[in-house]
């Protein structure tokens, strides 16, 4: 499986998400502020692994932090990682924990609050590899045998630490015997179907074919797609999910067609704070992801431009949400408060 975010002693090494499926490179940030643009520039992407990434930023902040006032720049390491991308809620949650961490060591050797706070990040890792092999335990049966699952964006072991959430829903159907093959939307802008869902399937050997965004509709229509599994960056309280832009159009196709529209995400991924999905920040990125491609511009000068990096898929939508800790159906209101609150 490849590894999407390491650990090493020279910094935090990530394969580079803007390269693949072309070269297979990797990046080292070796500070937190490098650890941010890597975000930022989508270097790595995907909700639980933006986490990731904020937890091994944080310990490289404590780790390169000088003798002056280390809540100050604790503080200003915490900050500078919020303010890469605004929806993925991982993000927010795996800097709450570090946070949290780092305020029970008050008054404790610096040495030994460095110690800590590498060993969490590390276990902010390792968890999510666990969580994503329990999300596909818990997803599989519900994968028709023999069918076609539909996917959008990229919710992979690239978007994760390993194994994925939706991929890792597909991965562990296929495990426990299912011929299953699966439809990856392109997914425009970025392309992460496109790129890196199609890859990550072509080097596991599962049957995979691409197809562009707008062709969702003709297939989900022809009876051939079993199921519909994307992941999710965000979800209120009502079970409303923010995922890539894009999704919000499978999931109506999909009701229309009754082809159930299924989402895999972590715990973490929830936002039990905000009631709604309308609550949720959409992050608007720059124009020029629109108007080129590859670098190469295809759409006139001056032309105006919105690239809104997310949707959000109303609860109606969503036939059931697939955690480490077991499937809430509506209402979720009720279903995913017991999740939360299970040990
Ligand atoms: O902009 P991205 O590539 O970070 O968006 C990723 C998605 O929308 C994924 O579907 C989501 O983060 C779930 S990843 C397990």
């Amino acid at each position: 499986m490849v590894e999407t975010i390491q650990w090493t002693d020279g910094g935090v090494v990530m394969i580079d998400q803007t390269r693949l499926p072309l070269e297979e490179a990797y990046v080292t940030c070796r500070t937190y502020q490098e650890v941010a643009t890597a975000i930022r520039d989508m270097i790595i992407r995907g909700a639980p692994a933006i986490g990731v990434a904020a937890a091994m930023g944080v310990a490289l902040g404590a780790l390169h932090a000088d003798g002056g006032d280390l809540d100050r720049q604790m503080d200003a390491v915490c900050e500078t990682l919020a303010g890469t991308r605004p929806t993925a809620v991982n993000l927010f949650w795996a800097i709450d924990r570090m946070k949290r961490l780092y305020a029970s060591m008050r008054g404790k050797p610096v040495e030994e609050i460095r110690r800590a706070l590498v060993e969490e990040a590390l276990r902010v890792r390792e968890e999510d590899i666990e969580i994503c092999r329990a999300i596909g335990r818990n997803g599989a049966p519900l994968v028709p045998d023999h069918a076609t699952v539909l996917t959008h964006c990229n919710a992979g072991a690239l978007a994760t630490a390993g194994y994925g959430t939706a991929l890792g829903v597909i991965r562990a159907a296929i495990e426990s015997g299912k011929k299953i093959d699966v439809f990856a939307g392109e997914t425009r802008p970025f392309l992460q179907g496109a790129r890196l869902t199609t890859w990550e399937l072509v080097q596991d050997g599962i049957p995979c074919t691409l197809i562009t965004d707008n062709m969702a509709g003709h297939f989900l229509k022809s009876g051939r797609i079993g199921c519909v599994v994307v992941g999710a960056d965000r979800i209120a309280a009502n079970g409303d999910v923010a995922n890539k832009i894009g999704t919000y159009p499978v999931a109506v196709l999909a009701m229309e067609n009754n082809v159930p529209f299924y989402v895999a995400a972590p715990i973490s991924t929830l936002d039990l704070t905000l009631a709604e999905g309308g609550q949720i920040p959409i992050e608007e990125r720059a124009a020029c992801e629109v108007t080129h491609i590859f670098g190469r511009r295809v759409a006139p000068d001056g032309v105006e431009v919105r690239n809104p990096a997310f949707d959000v898929t109303p609860a109606r939508y969503v036939a059931a949400i697939v955690t480490e800790r077991g499937v809430a159906r509506a209402p979720y209101e009720e279903s995913l408060r017991k999740l939360v609150e299970r040990p």
